[in-house]
C-alpha cells in the first residue's frame, strides 16, 4: 500500500515569459535556428501557475524585463532559506542583469539580498534538502560558491559534480520529493553525476528514486513537489508511474516550449522558504 503523503503550502516566485526566446546558446538544448512559439509558451506557463494555485500554493510574479529572454527561469535568481536570500551571479554575461531585476523584487517584498562574489545560479544548482543543501558544480555554479553559501546559511553543503552537459544545472538532474518522518527524500538521474557524487547521493538518500536517461532528457527531474503533488513533465512517463506507485500524485504540466531553452517546470519556479 502506498503511504499517504501530506502536501504543504508553498510560496512560489515566477516571471511571465513575455520576452522569452532563444537568442543565444549557453547549453546544449538551445538552438537559435529552432523558433519558439511564444503564444504557446505563454499558455503553457499560465497553465503551470494555475496548477500551483489550484493546489493551494501562493504564486507571486517578478515583472519581466525586455532583452532578458531567460528571465522566465526564476529558479536561477536566488536560493531562499528561512527568509534569507542568497542572490545570483550568472556565468553567462547575457544573464547577469537578471540578478539586479530579481534583487529589486526581493527588496520591495521586504527581503535583504546577499549578492555572491562567486558564480552561482540560485536554486538551479543549490537545492535545500532537509538538513543539507545539495550543491551542483561543473558547468555553472562554482565550488567557491558552495563555500560561500555554506558560510551564509550555516547549512551543511554537499558538493556534487555534474558531468553531462545536458544536465548543466543540478535541478535538471535531481529534485526533492518531500518528507518522510522529517527526512527529505529525492529523485535523481545517476548518469548526470561523477562516480563519487553518485556514491554520496546513495549514502545520504538510501530511499531515493532514480530515473532513467529518457525521463531525465524529458525534464522529468526538473519537477516541483509539495510533498504530495508532483508537478512534472508529461513526457517523463516512467517516472510518473513510479511516483504514483510510491503514493505521490503526479500533476502533468507541459512546458515543451521552455525545453528549447534547456528549462522546465522547476527552472520556472523559485521557492520562497520562510
Ligand atoms: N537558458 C537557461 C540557461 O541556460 C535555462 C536555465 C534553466 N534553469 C534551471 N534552473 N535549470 O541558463
Amino acid at each position: 500500500m502506498p503511504t499517504s503523503r501530506a502536501p504543504s503550502p508553498r510560496r512560489y516566485l515566477v516571471c511571465e515569459p513575455r520576452h522569452f526566446d532563444v537568442r543565444y546558446a549557453i547549453n546544449p538544448w538551445m538552438r537559435a535556428d529552432v523558433p519558439v512559439d511564444t503564444a504557446l509558451a505563454g499558455r503553457q506557463w499560465t497553465a503551470l501557475t494555475e496548477a500551483y494555485r489550484e493546489h493551494g500554493h501562493t504564486v507571486e510574479s517578478v515583472p519581466p524585463v525586455p532583452g532578458l529572454p531567460d528571465m522566465v527561469f526564476a529558479a536561477n535568481s536566488a536560493v531562499v532559506v528561512e527568509g534569507r536570500v542568497f542572490g545570483s551571479h550568472f556565468h553567462a554575461p547575457e544573464r547577469r542583469p537578471e540578478s539586479t531585476a530579481y534583487e529589486t523584487w526581493f527588496k520591495a517584498a521586504g527581503f535583504d539580498v546577499y549578492r555572491p562574489e562567486s558564480v552561482c545560479e540560485g536554486e538551479g544548482d543549490l537545492v535545500p534538502a532537509g538538513r543539507f543543501l545539495l550543491a551542483g558544480t561543473g558547468f555553472r555554479t562554482t565550488r567557491a560558491a558552495h563555500r560561500e553559501v555554506q558560510e551564509f546559511f550555516g547549512v551543511p553543503t554537499i558538493s556534487l559534480q555534474l558531468v553531462d552537459p545536458h544536465f548543466y544545472h543540478l535541478d535538471t538532474a535531481l529534485f526533492v520529493l518531500g518528507g518522510d518522518d522529517g527526512e527529505q527524500n529525492i529523485a535523481y538521474y545517476p548518469g548526470a553525476f561523477s562516480p563519487g557524487s553518485r556514491e554520496v547521493l546513495a549514502r545520504l538518500f538510501p530511499e531515493a528514486m532514480t530515473a532513467t536517461r529518457d525521463d531525465a532528457m524529458a525534464f522529468g527531474l526538473n519537477s516541483v513537489s509539495d510533498g504530495r503533488h508532483v508537478f512534472i513533465a508529461p513526457q517523463a512517463t516512467g517516472l510518473i508511474d513510479e511516483l504514483a506507485a510510491r503514493g505521490y500524485v503526479p500533476v502533468p504540466v507541459d512546458l515543451s516550449e521552455f525545453h528549447k531553452a534547456g528549462g522546465g517546470i522547476k527552472c520556472c519556479t523559485q521557492e520562497i522558504r520562510s
